[in-house]
C-alpha cells in the first residue's frame, strides 16, 4: 500500500514538472509577436520546439543556448531560445543563418527570404521568451588602435587579423565584410556556433564600440604599402614572390648578362 502512495507521489510529482513544457503554447497577446508566434511554427518549430524550448535527441543533455551549444556537443536538434532575446533572433534571421536547411550544418550568411515585416515578427515573439534586446553599437565613441589591438588578442585567432576570414577545425569564421556594425556587436555577445561568447565582463560595450569601429576600418583600409594583395596575408605574398619577383629577378640577370658579354 505505502509503495502504491509513493508511486502515486512520484507520478504526481512528475507530471508537475512536465506540464510546463508540455502545455498548449500560448498565442501572444501582442499582434506582430502573434503573427510571429505562427511564422514560428512554420519555420522553425521542427527544429527548436514547442515554446521555443529546443529539440534535444535525449532529454537529460537539455543544455540549452550557451557556448556549448555546437550542434556535435548539444546531441541535439535545436537548442533552445528561451532567454536568447530579440539581439540573437535578429542576427540570426537577418544574416540568413536561420532557418537552416538541415541539422549538421554550420549556419552561412545566406540570402534572406523573410520580409522585414516577417522578420520583425518572429524576433517579437523570440523575445516574449526574455533575453537582450538588439544592441545599438557606437563605434565613433570607440578608438581604432585599441579597437585593432583587441581585435589582433580576441579575434584574428579565427578571422584573420584584416578580418578577412579563415580556417577552424569544423567550421569556417568568415570574412567580415558583410557585417554590419550591429551584427559585429550581436555575434560578440552571441558567439554563434563554435565562436566563443565574450561577455561584458570580458569585452566592454566601450571595448565592443572600438573593435565595431575596427571591423569598419578594415573594410576599406588605407594602403600605405602598396599593393594590398586581398591582405590574407603571407601566402599570397609568397605566391607575388614566386611568380613575379624571382622571375623579374632572373630576366634582370639574363639581360644584364648579355650586355656585359657584349
Ligand atoms: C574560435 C574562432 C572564433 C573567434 C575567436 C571569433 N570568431 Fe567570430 N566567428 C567564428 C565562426 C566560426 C563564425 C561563423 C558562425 C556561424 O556560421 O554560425 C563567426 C562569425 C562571426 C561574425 C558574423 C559574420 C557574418 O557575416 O556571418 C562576426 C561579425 C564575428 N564572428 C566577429 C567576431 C569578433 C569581433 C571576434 C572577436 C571579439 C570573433 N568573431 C572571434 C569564429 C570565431
Ligand atoms: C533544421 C533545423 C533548424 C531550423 C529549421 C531552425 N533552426 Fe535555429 N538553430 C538550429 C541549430 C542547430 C542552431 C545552433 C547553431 C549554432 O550553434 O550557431 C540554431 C540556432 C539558432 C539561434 C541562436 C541561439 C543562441 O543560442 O544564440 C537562433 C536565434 C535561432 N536558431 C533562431 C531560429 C529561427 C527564428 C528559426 C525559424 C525562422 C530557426 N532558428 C530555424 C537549427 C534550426
Amino acid at each position: 500500500m505505502r509503495a502504491v502512495l509513493i508511486f502515486a507521489a512520484l507520478a504526481a510529482s512528475a507530471l508537475a514538472v512536465a506540464a510546463p513544457a508540455g502545455a498548449a503554447p500560448g498565442t501572444p497577446k501582442d499582434p506582430l509577436a502573434a503573427y510571429g508566434f505562427h511564422l514560428y511554427g512554420q519555420y522553425c518549430l521542427a527544429c527548436h520546439g514547442t515554446n521555443a524550448a529546443g529539440r534535444y535527441k535525449e532529454p537529460s543533455s537539455a543544455s540549452g543556448a550557451g557556448p556549448g551549444r555546437a550542434q556535435g556537443q548539444q546531441g541535439g536538434i535545436g537548442p533552445s531560445l528561451q532567454g536568447v532575446g530579440a539581439l540573437a533572433a535578429d542576427f540570426y534571421l537577418r544574416t540568413g543563418y536561420m532557418p537552416l536547411r538541415h541539422i549538421g550544418l554550420q549556419p552561412r550568411r545566406r540570402r534572406v527570404f523573410l520580409s522585414e515585416h516577417q522578420i520583425r515578427a518572429i524576433v517579437a515573439y523570440i523575445a516574449t521568451f526574455g533575453g537582450p534586446p538588439i544592441p545599438t553599437p557606437r563605434p565613433d565613441l570607440g578608438n581604432l588602435s585599441q579597437g585593432q589591438a583587441l581585435f589582433t588578442e580576441h579575434c584574428a585567432g579565427c578571422h584573420q587579423v584584416l578580418a578577412q576570414g579563415g580556417y577552424v577545425t569544423g567550421a569556417l569564421p568568415p570574412a567580415l565584410v558583410l557585417a554590419t556594425p550591429r551584427q559585429v556587436a550581436q555575434a560578440v555577445r552571441i558567439g554563434p556556433y563554435v565562436m566563443p561568447t565574450f561577455s561584458t565582463r570580458s569585452i566592454s560595450d566601450r571595448q565592443l564600440d572600438s573593435i565595431v569601429r575596427y571591423v569598419e576600418f578594415t573594410k576599406n583600409p588605407t594602403r600605405p604599402g602598396g599593393w594590398g594583395l586581398g591582405y590574407i596575408g603571407p601566402v599570397p605574398e609568397g605566391l607575388v614572390t614566386w611568380f613575379l619577383a624571382i622571375p623579374a629577378l632572373l630576366v634582370l640577370c639574363l639581360i644584364l648578362g648579355r650586355r656585359l658579354r657584349s
